[in-house]
């Protein structure tokens, strides 16, 4: 028995002739935060959606070793989810849809109330839903998705309109419920958001997996850079051109750092050529960068 919370088989979609998704196979393993990245269109929302039996698709879907179907998906029960907007009824208030959204436990108040201090909802959780801003309506989806503590969380696009506080408030509590051992599949534009939660990657372009990774290996590859600002640049370009440095930019001085050890090796040649370094500094490729350099192949 493998240790996967989802896995998706050869999913594949057509929306009339038009192929959505094509063959799209990949694992969620448990206690994992996974990423789904991808160009608008590229196919993210149609691969929760397919997995959560709002639209039919072909090929397999299993959750927690259980086959999950279009026709026959009781193990959804063990799934939460917000995908693209989340469904508010603006007569209720929030927290009459917690309530609705609650498993009916003997800790179902005690839930309701974390998820609303974990959230940050008190303010307006009594209010209408229909005076709530798009943020606020994006966070009560999110606490409806996570308010049963279920063992698979699909989110799409959870950032959408949410200030910095919300931002990090959601990040804390997706890395608490994480340690927890929740599995998590979330798709982001935010690129530096999900650098900071997932440690799994799928990229995805025009309905096709292209690279499955691992946060770390992702940016492990990836390139380094330093700038330096001297008492004569023009001669420092000359300086580093001759010794086989890679320069990227003349203004600022910008160069690929092959490695840890060239900082020193780059001090010392300078220094020798009389060239006094006023700054220096380190540059690293982001997620956005390596993305980008993927979608780009
Ligand atoms: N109901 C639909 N009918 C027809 N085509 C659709 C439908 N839903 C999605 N598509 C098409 O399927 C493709 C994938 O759409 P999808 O919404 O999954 O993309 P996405 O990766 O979620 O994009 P975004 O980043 O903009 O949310 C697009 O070409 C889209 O036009
Ligand atoms: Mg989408």
């Amino acid at each position: 028995m493998d240790n996967s919370t989802l896995a998706v088989k050869h999913l594949t979609k057509f929306f009339g002739k038009k192929q959505a998704l094509s063959n799209i196979t990949f694992e969620c393993q448990k206690g994992h935060i996974v990423g789904l990245i991808g160009a608008n269109g590229a196919g993210k929302t149609t691969i929760m959606k397919s997995i959560l039996s709002m639209i039919k698709s072909d090929g397999d879907i299993s959750i927690n070793g259980q086959t999950s179907t279009f026709d026959n998906h009781k193990i959804l029960s063990e799934v939460g989810s917000l995908i693209e907007y989340p469904g508010i009824y603006p007569y209720m208030s929030g927290r009459d849809h917690l309530k609705i959204f609650t498993d009916d436990t003997k800790d179902k108040a005690q839930r309701i109330q974390d998820i609303i201090t974990e959230l940050n909802l008190k303010d307006y959780i009594d209010k209408r839903a229909k005076g709530y801003s798009l943020g606020m309506k994006q966070k009560l989806g999110i606490a409806m998705a996570l308010v049963n503590d279920p063992s698979l969380v699909i989110l799409d696009e959870p950032m959408n309109g949410l200030d910095p506080k919300a931002t990090k408030d959601l990040r804390e509590l997706i890395l608490k419920k994480k340690a927890a051992g929740t599995t998590f599949l979330i798709s982001s534009h935010i690129l530096g958001e999900l650098q900071k939660l997932a440690e799994d990657l799928i990229v995805i372009d025009h309905g096709k997996v292209i690279k499955k990774t691992t946060m770390a290996s992702l940016l492990e590859n990836n390139n380094h850079y330093l700038t330096l600002s001297t008492n004569n640049d023009p001669q420092t370009f000359d300086i580093l051109k001759q010794a086989n440095y890679t320069i990227c930019s003349t203004d600022p001085l910008k160069i690929i750092l092959p490695s840890e050890k060239s900082v020193e090796n780059i001090m010392e040649l300078l220094a020798s050529n009389n060239i006094t370094v006023r700054d220096l500094r380190h540059i690293d490729d982001d997620l956005e960068d390596s993305v980008l350099k993927i979608i780009a192949k």
